[in-house]
């Protein structure tokens, strides 16, 4: 059976994923920084009903030393991690004038530096094993231009870039390595975005509403799965049409 290891993990975009890796009968280490008890029961009421290991993995992304151990525990643990997806982020909506370089700097550690590292730390077993999966979680605001999101947009437009130039490092060592880009998708991440802002992208987008979490999981699924075997390297955008 294979080892998922996936952030961000206990909400939104992160949890669907590991509902939809659970039922597709992957073992899932699911990280969260804060322990909640709503979470773990749900990762045992997933692990019963799939027959899969669904277990919850503590720590802060930012936090170097606790990532390192929490990644080398899941491999103890697991025999072997097989895919990564790396999903936490935080958003930021400021102009450049009103952005702080401390601003930057936590948008940066939360959305490329913390997801690079952990990657890092995964691909030295994935290159052990001579095979691998990594998916970022980008955005469309790392691809299209709009006021207010030089830290978000340009942490996002950094690990799309990332993305890319891993696909060509680790290809040779048969580890996978693609970027989604989600759109304007149903989740808290989205509840903190002005009203106004809403509206306009919905009556932009071609499928006219908003995308759900699952749309998200079913596609990073797809990626991860076999039937992606030959994809690397790739940005897959899920806006329901509007970058189009
Ligand atoms: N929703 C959208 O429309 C949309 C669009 C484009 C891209 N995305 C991207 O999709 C990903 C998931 O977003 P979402 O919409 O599901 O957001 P969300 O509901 O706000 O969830 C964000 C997740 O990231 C975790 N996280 C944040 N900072 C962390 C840290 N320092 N250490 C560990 N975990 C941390 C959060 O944990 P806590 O619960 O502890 O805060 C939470 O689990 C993000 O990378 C986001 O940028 C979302």
């Amino acid at each position: 059976m294979k080892n998922a290891v996936i952030t961000g993990a206990n909400r939104g975009i992160g949890l669907s994923i590991v509902r939809e890796f659970a039922n597709n009968g992957v073992n899932v280490w699911a990280c969260a920084r804060r322990e909640s008890e709503g979470f773990e029961d749900e990762l045992r009421r997933l692990s019963k009903h799939a027959g899969v290991i669904a277990e919850p993995v503590y720590f802060d992304i930012t936090d170097r030393a606790a990532a390192k151990s929490s990644v080398m525990s899941v491999y103890k643990k697991g025999g072997s991690i097989d895919i990564l997806i790396n999903n936490a982020g935080i958003s930021d909506e400021s102009l450049f004038l009103m952005t702080s370089l401390d601003q930057l700097e936590t948008v940066f550690h939360v959305n490329f530096f913390s997801p690079l590292y952990v990657t890092q730390l995964v691909a030295r077993y994935m290159v052990r094993k001579r095979q691998g999966c990594i998916i970022n979680i980008a955005s469309v605001s790392g691809i299209e231009n709009e006021r207010g999101r030089i830290a978000y947009g340009s942490s996002k437009a950094a690990l799309i870039f990332a993305g890319k130039t891993l696909s060509m490092e680790l290809g040779q060592y048969g580890i996978r390595v693609n970027t989604v880009c989600p759109g304007f998708i149903d989740t808290d991440l989205w509840a903190e975005r002005p009203g106004e802002l809403k509206e306009k992208i919905l009556a932009e987008t071609p499928l006219g509403r908003q995308g759900t979490p699952e749309e998200i999981a079913k596609a990073v699924w797809f990626l991860a799965s076999d039937a992606a075997s030959y994809i690397t390297g790739s940005n897959l955008i899920i806006d329901g049409g509007r970058l189009a």
